[in-house]
């Protein structure tokens, strides 16, 4: 028997998940540790979490979290934010190879120089960023909060890093005047208008979600646009019984468990973030028992990094 039945060669057995799982158990009570998963994540690992989420839900939870170590399985950019929230804890990230291309796509010497070119504009950083891009940052976003983020600023000029398909998305829902970095996910990128219409032309009706890195002619397409949580709330809360869905494959796997009479469809094989998919559950298991890898910020950028995200997580909700 197989559990979960996950694409892209990430197949567990049951009995070794339920081995596994028990080690983890072992390991997270004698630690008092947190396991935080990213949607993306593989479904095995999903199920041992303790909370699921988008980087804006888990960033808050690292935050206020009781624990003393959290395990951060996601990738890089979102561990340096947990240890950025929350300093006095350990914050393991369990394969430390897990980085984030697009978050590589600007480095904090580049954006130095591009702010010499727009002295007084707020830069608005997407946390899909390294620590020292945020620390030359005004404030924080993710994909959940982006529009809320820009919207709360005084100055009518804004400048965006580093996705320039978020840029474009929230640039359509602001009379903000706002530039932006032109880096973007190599997984969102890739996904055409045309494999959506052709998803669309073989589920009439069905509603299409999409996540805000994917480029602007396929947000063009979107019945909604949605951070990943936010697509669990579509489906939670919508009449489809069929929702195609735009984003990381990782995220199939709760929609599933959650809404077993509906279907979803991934618009794209494309859609595979390699980063997503390398940590396994020996890694969780391996990280608490060896206290690996451990990840720090230091300051000066401690400081300034956890300003950009504390402004971010002080911006009212709707
Ligand atoms: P959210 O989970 O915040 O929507 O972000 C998606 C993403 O690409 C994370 O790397
Ligand atoms: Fe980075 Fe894209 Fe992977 Fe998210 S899905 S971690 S943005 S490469």
């Amino acid at each position: 028997m197989l559990n979960p039945p996950v694409r892209c060669g990430t197949v567990i057995r049951m009995e070794r998940f339920k081995e596994l799982s028990a080690e983890i158990d072992g390991l997270r009570k004698k630690r008092n540790a947190v396991i935080l998963a990213h949607n993306y994540q593989r479904g095995e690992v999903q199920d041992v979490a303790d909370h699921c989420g988008d980087s804006l839900a888990l960033s808050q939870i690292a935050a206020e979290s009781p624990a003393d170590v959290i395990v951060f399985c996601g990738v890089h950019f979102m561990a340096e934010s947990a240890a950025i929230l929350a300093p006095r804890k350990t914050v393991l990230l369990p394969n430390p190879d897990a980085g984030c291309p697009m978050a590589d796509m600007i480095t904090a010497e580049k954006l130095r120089e591009k702010k010499k070119e727009m002295p007084g504009v707020p830069v608005v950083c997407y946390v899909n960023s390294s620590a020292d891009v945020k620390a030359e940052s005004d404030i924080c976003c993710t994909s959940a909060n982006a529009v809320r983020v820009v919207e709360s600023l005084a100055q009518d000029t804004v400048y965006m890093v580093p996705d320039m398909n978020l840029s474009q998305y929230v640039a359509a829902r602001t009379k903000k005047k706002l530039s932006w970095w032109k880096g973007f996910c190599p997984t969102h990128q890739l996904l055409t208008a045309k494999e959506v219409a052709a998803a669309k032309a073989q589920h009439p009706g069905a509603p299409f979600v999409a996540h805000p890195e994917c480029p602007p002619d396929v947000l063009a397409l979107a019945d909604d646009i949605r951070s990943t949580s936010g697509m669990y709330e579509f489906a939670r809360k919508g009449a489809a019984k069929t929702i195609l869905v735009g984003t990381e494959m990782g995220i199939l796997h709760r929609l599933k468990k959650e809404n077993p009479d509906k279907e979803f469809i991934l618009v794209s094989n494309c859609l595979i973030c390699p980063n997503m998919k390398i940590t396994t559950l020996e890694d969780v298991r391996d990280a608490l028992l060896h206290n690996r890898h451990v990840i720090r910020v230091e300051e000066p950028a401690l400081s300034r990094a956890r300003t950009a995200l504390e402004r971010m997580l002080a911006v009212p909700r709707d």
